[in-house]
């Protein structure tokens, strides 16, 4: 059953109030799904936000072999011995992270197959970086309709000088992890430095991995077999991209809202962005106000060009663009990661914004313009967060479809937007067919 965001917009009053929490990180959780293979125990996660993607890689896990329990938010993964190292082409497609898992199986059972990984639309997606770094660690590659097949050596995986050509969050983590199997030292440069990568080679090195260059674009690992669970558990941070999504909204529409749960340290660029607009931020320990009534409006316009961490994320770009509607000026967005992540921005000229898209990579926001409310189809979960940020504040209502593209990476984000007063319902699409 599909469903859809009904949003009744505030039509530019800043009215929200109180305090929504941000939960577990998403792309935290996402590596750290993968690391119960190089384990020799069970191993649990705590403060594991309750996403669609968790239920899918525990359909996943399933298909695999590898038990799951769960206890709240703290889920505790099991892997056998053997295990069926085939991951089920129907679950791997709907998930880009399932790409995550593909290096651990492999460095421990000798083998895996599995499909060219979906995801969201915002690019092309390839995965050449990991089939050039496997075959880097001695690993054969075949290839047949888009379905990849991947053995190790005799002996398991060796280690090697990987350098990446890009700087790619999940080829860092997928490649720290097989190494810590492979035969030998691997060295990663160019290597991602994003915190949920950082938090997870320090939970590994305390789990006795041998690992140099923590936080660096230059890893070396050590291989050395399965690891011993030192910690009871792995606690998964707070999500920076949530906590952004809720400053932003709290910028445009907050009255006094606090965003609790988060890691103000993770969030650097996202505040200098939000300060040089003329946004009022105080800053405690865990979490952040935003009190508008001593903002000044309309914001300051701010250029934006999204960069691998610590620079603007591009996981904010299309909230920020959101914001930037509502500034007065002109500003630039130049979107350097993905070449489709710029494609939501029509469904927001259609609500009244004034957004010219340059090239696939450019576009420029000249604000303020008065938003209305309309029917939108969420492309992927990013771009659904910020039309349901413009839904609020617009002017009448709003349909947003594709409300699971949305739960992929918030966790009920229409109860936690109650909270502070936004007016926001989920609905099955059966009743919707009249709005499409
Ligand atoms: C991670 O995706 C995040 N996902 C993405 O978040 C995030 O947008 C992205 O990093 C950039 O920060 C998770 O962590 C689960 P990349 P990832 O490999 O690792 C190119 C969200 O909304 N590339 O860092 O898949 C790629 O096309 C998601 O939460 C290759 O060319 O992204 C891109 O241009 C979306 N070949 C660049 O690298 C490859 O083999 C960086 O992508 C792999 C990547």
């Amino acid at each position: 059953m599909t469903s859809s965001f009904i949003v009744s917009g505030l039509g530019g009053r800043k009215l929200l109030s109180g305090t929504i929490r941000v939960n577990g990180s998403k792309n935290a959780l996402a590596p750290a799904l993968a690391a119960p293979f190089i384990f020799r125990e069970p191993l649990s996660l705590a403060h594991t936000p309750l996403l669609e993607d968790l239920r899918r890689t525990e359909e996943l896990f399933a298909a695999l072999g590898v038990e799951t329990t769960a206890q709240e938010r703290t889920y505790t993964f099991t892997v056998p011995k053997i295990i069926n190292p085939v991951l089920p082409e129907d679950i791997a497609k709907r998930m880009r992270a399932s790409i995550l898992f593909t290096g651990p199986i492999l460095a421990r059972f000798g083998s895996v197959s599995f499909p060219h990984p979906g995801g969201c639309v915002i690019g092309e997606r390839p995965i050449d970086i990991f089939l050039d770094g496997y075959r880097a660690m001695g690993a054969s590659v075949k290839v047949n309709k888009r379905h990849y097949y991947i053995s190790a050596p005799k002996g398991g995986l060796r280690g090697a000088m990987i350098y990446f050509r890009v700087q790619s969050v999940t080829a860092t983590e997928t490649f720290a992890l097989a190494a810590l199997l492979a035969r030998g030292t691997t060295i990663l440069k160019n290597a991602a430095v994003e915190p949920e990568i950082t938090a997870l080679l320090r939970f590994l090195e305390a789990s006795g991995a041998r690992i140099e260059g923590i936080g660096t674009h230059t890893l070396v690992i050590r291989g050395g077999g399965l690891l011993a669970c030192k910690a009871p558990r792995y606690e998964i941070m707070p999500d920076r991209i949530e906590a952004g999504c809720f400053l932003i909204l709290a910028a445009l529409a907050g009255r006094d809202v606090t965003i609790a749960g988060c890691e103000p340290s993770h969030l650097d660029s996202i505040i200098a962005f939000l300060s040089d607009a003329g946004v009022p931020l105080s800053i405690g320990k865990r979490n952040i106000v935003i009190s508008a009534k001593k903002s000044r409006v309309p914001y300051r316009s701010v250029n934006i060009k999204t960069h691998e961490y610590p620079g603007f994320p591009t996981d904010l770009q299309a909230p920020a663009v959101v914001f930037l509607t509502q500034a007065a000026g002109d500003a630039a967005v130049f979107e350097t990661i993905f070449e489709g992540r710029l494609n939501y921005v029509h469904e927001l000229n259609r609500m009244g914004a004034s957004i010219r898209m340059m090239d696939p990579h450019r576009v420029l926001v000249k604000g303020p313009t008065k938003l209305v409310g309309k029917t939108l189809e969420s492309p992927d979960l990013r771009a659904g967060l910020a039309y349901i940020i413009a839904g609020i504040i617009a002017n009448g209502r709003s349909v947003i479809h594709n409300a699971y593209h949305v739960d992929r990476g918030y966790e009920q984000v229409e109860e936690r937007l109650r909270g502070i007063g936004a007016n926001i319902v989920r609905m099955d699409d059966v009743g919707m067919a009249e709005t499409r």
